[in-house]
């Protein structure tokens, strides 16, 4: 909260270069169109795809935008046309600004809605907090956030549960179940999970919810081996392709799992020549590396690569890791020989609040209440970035409490 003088400013988490947030000062968000809504924000994670901003998609990113994209919180203020919402309710607010009424919202495609698609950058709906390429909407890792959309964006939620229930409704919950219902593991089948970060976490237990037999985890980072294992993920202590591949078909005999997920994405490890690529954008300039990314792609296929060697054959590949770049050589023709299905793209919040929303309110069969390693202040945001990214301190999923 504000007082006196600066009572029109608020304090938000903002970019200023690769590696490089700091927590500002900047103007309070307020209603610009009679269908928005303004949220105080009380809890706001911190996602792999944050790490993106502040690596790989730098240049795309504007000094001084507001980053987040997983916020929850308390209405303040309404646009005069909103009905849905009044202030006082608690809601969560999704990753995808999605308009709801839309074609594509109509076919439960919100990541696709064409209300917001951004046709000059030639990408889907607008993100909270994402790039010039996703409309550059300021986010909500901040004390409040300006919300379109008030009459179908906002997901409400009941009081009298801490906000560690509700606040992955906003990403990472949508984001594992769609990984899990797009793998399409048959009855009885297998699952490998790449990435045991939160996506990566969230997405095993998913699986088990819903009745896949055996999961399995791969990733080197010993706190997320650990975490899994503890809710009885069979964990491959490894992120080299030949090891993964080997582990797995051991153990399915020799024909590989079912379905892999992805939940990786661009900061895969394991892959040289992208890592060499990526230093060189350090030293090229904001401009040129904009087009490199998207006419050239920097190759950082690492983990989707294993997830097409270690799949079965006829086998779907999930991916929930965001990729970027447009030349990033893909092996089609084993693709193809292998009979892969492959399924991909942001996930579409609303489409899976319905399935999820009820099980929440019930109780907590996820693990959401204790899913969070950290809980800290705004002000902290910048230590907990560095901690996240580094994967120090035990660090799997940040909450900032503004
Ligand atoms: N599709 C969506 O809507 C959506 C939503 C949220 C996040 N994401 C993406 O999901 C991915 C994961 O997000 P997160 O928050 O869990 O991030 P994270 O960065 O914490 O997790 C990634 C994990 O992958 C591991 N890893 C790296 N290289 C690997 C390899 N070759 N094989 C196996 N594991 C490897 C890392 O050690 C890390 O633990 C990111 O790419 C993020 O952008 C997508
Ligand atoms: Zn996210
Ligand atoms: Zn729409």
């Amino acid at each position: 909260m504000t007082v006196g003088f600066e009572e029109n400013l608020m304090r938000a988490v903002t970019w200023h270069g690769r590696g490089d947030v700091r927590v500002d000062t900047v103007p309070d968000p307020r209603i610009e169109e009679p269908t928005d809504v303004v949220v105080e924000i009380t809890s706001t994670g911190i996602c792999g795809s944050d790490l993106h901003l502040i690596d790989v998609l730098s240049p795309f990113m504007t000094e001084g935008d507001v980053m987040g994209h997983e916020p929850m919180g308390v209405v303040r203020e309404v646009g005069s046309d909103v009905t849905a919402v009044k202030p006082g309710d608690r809601v969560v607010i999704p990753f995808n600004v999605s308009c709801g009424t839309c074609w594509m919202c109509a076919e439960g495609l919100f990541s696709q809605c064409e209300t917001t698609q951004n046709r000059d950058a030639g990408t889907g709906a607008s993100l909270f907090g994402y790039t010039k390429l996703y409309g550059q909407i300021p986010g909500g890792q901040a004390e409040y956030l300006r919300v379109p959309f008030g009459n179908t964006l906002p997901i409400k939620v009941p009081a009298g549960l801490p906000d560690d229930r509700f606040v992955y409704l906003s990403d990472v919950l949508p984001t594992a179940w769609q990984a899990v219902q797009y793998a399409g593991v048959p009855q009885g089948g297998t699952l490998l999970v790449l990435g045991l970060g939160p996506i990566g976490d969230m997405s095993t237990r998913i699986a088990q919810h819903l009745g896949v037999e055996r999961v399995w985890g791969a990733d080197v980072v010993p706190d997320r081996l650990r975490r899994a294992r503890d809710h009885d993920v069979e964990t491959i202590d490894t992120t080299k392709q030949k090891e993964v591949v080997a582990a797995i078909r051991d153990a399915t005999d020799g024909r590989g799992p079912d379905a892999v997920i992805d939940a990786v994405g661009m900061e895969a490890h394991g892959s040289p020549f992208a890592s060499a690529a990526q230093k060189a954008t350090a030293l090229v300039p904001d401009a040129i590396m904009e087009r490199v990314m998207t006419v050239a792609g920097i190759d950082r296929l690492a983990a989707l690569n294993t997830a097409l060697e270690a799949v079965r054959r006829g086998g779907t590949v999930s991916l929930s890791g965001v990729y970027g770049g447009a030349t990033d050589p893909l092996p089609l023709m084993r693709m193809f020989d292998k009979q892969i299905q492959l399924r991909m793209g942001q996930a579409n919040v609303w489409r899976w609040v319905p399935d999820i929303l009820p099980m929440l309110v019930e109780g907590d069969p996820l693990g959401v209440d204790e899913f969070a390693t950290h809980r800290v202040p705004l002000e902290d945001a910048k230590r907990a970035y560095a901690d996240f990214r580094q994967k120090r301190n035990g660090t799997v999923k940040v909450l900032l409490q503004p």
